[in-house]
């Protein structure tokens, strides 16, 4: 119902459509009120999320039917006009990134050995991505979600369309690791990076 609501407004009023609108019918699935949800964007770098979104709208990701919360934000842009994508993007960018309570509870230890040796040379020091290697903030998505996305690239739920090199690069990086060790860096990037809401005194718990 939500869905096609959102459709509705997108498809009669594109031109008339303020940015702050169209992120409005995003954030259906995109806040911390959903229960079955995509991740709260907020803050994420802006060039990121327009090569994420392309990939929705030129079918590199969504259309895995066994990926069915993929499949449901390929629907969202498949009423998302091709020029309204940038500028949605950088809106989204300039927000504040919002604290999160974290979920993934795993061996932070062992978890940043493996940041530091197998993730850190593109996904940035401090996980804030790295625009050269095409990667995004992992500080930015939530800690349930970056496991998510781990295990999608190691069953082939994501990444494995023929033309997303991204995709195919995080494919044959994740070969090689079990779900501990998924869990485990999950479990330091959100408690080293992430801006966290029980985060003790000291910590960057709001980011500018
Ligand atoms: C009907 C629900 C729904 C709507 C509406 C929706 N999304 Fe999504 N979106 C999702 C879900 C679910 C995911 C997570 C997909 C997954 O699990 O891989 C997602 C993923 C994404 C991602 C990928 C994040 C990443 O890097 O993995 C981006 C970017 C995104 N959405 C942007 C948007 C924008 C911008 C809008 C509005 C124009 C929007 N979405 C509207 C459900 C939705
Ligand atoms: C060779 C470079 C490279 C290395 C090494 C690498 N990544 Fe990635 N990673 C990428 C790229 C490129 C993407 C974006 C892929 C896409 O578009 O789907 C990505 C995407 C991701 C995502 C999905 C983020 C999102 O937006 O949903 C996660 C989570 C992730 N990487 C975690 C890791 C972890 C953890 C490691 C170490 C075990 C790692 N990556 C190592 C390049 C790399």
């Amino acid at each position: 119902m939500a869905l096609g609501l959102f459709g509705c407004t997108q498809k009669t009023n594109n031109n008339a459509v303020a940015v702050e609108t169209l992120y409005h019918g995003c954030q259906l699935c995109h806040s911390k009120q959903e229960l079955q949800r995509g991740p709260v964007l907020d803050g994420q770098n802006g060039k990121y999320l327009t090569r994420q979104l392309q990939k929705f709208k030129n079918g590199q990701r969504g259309k895995v039917a066994a990926h069915r919360s993929e499949a449901l934000m390929g629907t969202a842009t498949d009423v998302l006009a091709d020029k309204d994508i940038k500028r949605i993007s950088r809106y989204i960018a300039a927000q504040p990134p919002k604290p999160y309570q974290p979920s993934v509870k795993g061996d932070a230890v062992k978890g940043e050995a493996t940041y530091t040796t197998t993730c850190m040379s593109c996904h940035g020091k401090h996980a804030e991505g790295s625009w050269l290697f095409r990667t995004g903030s992992l500080a930015i998505f939530e800690d349930w979600y970056l496991l998510a996305q781990l295990r999608h690239y190691k069953h082939g739920r994501r990444g494995a369309h023929p033309d997303d090199a991204e995709g195919q690069l995080m494919i044959a990086r994740v070969a090689d690791m079990d779900d501990k060790a998924f869990i485990d860096v999950v479990s330091y990037i959100a408690s080293a990076f992430a801006s966290l809401t029980n985060a003790p005194p000291g910590h960057a718990s709001v980011q500018d």
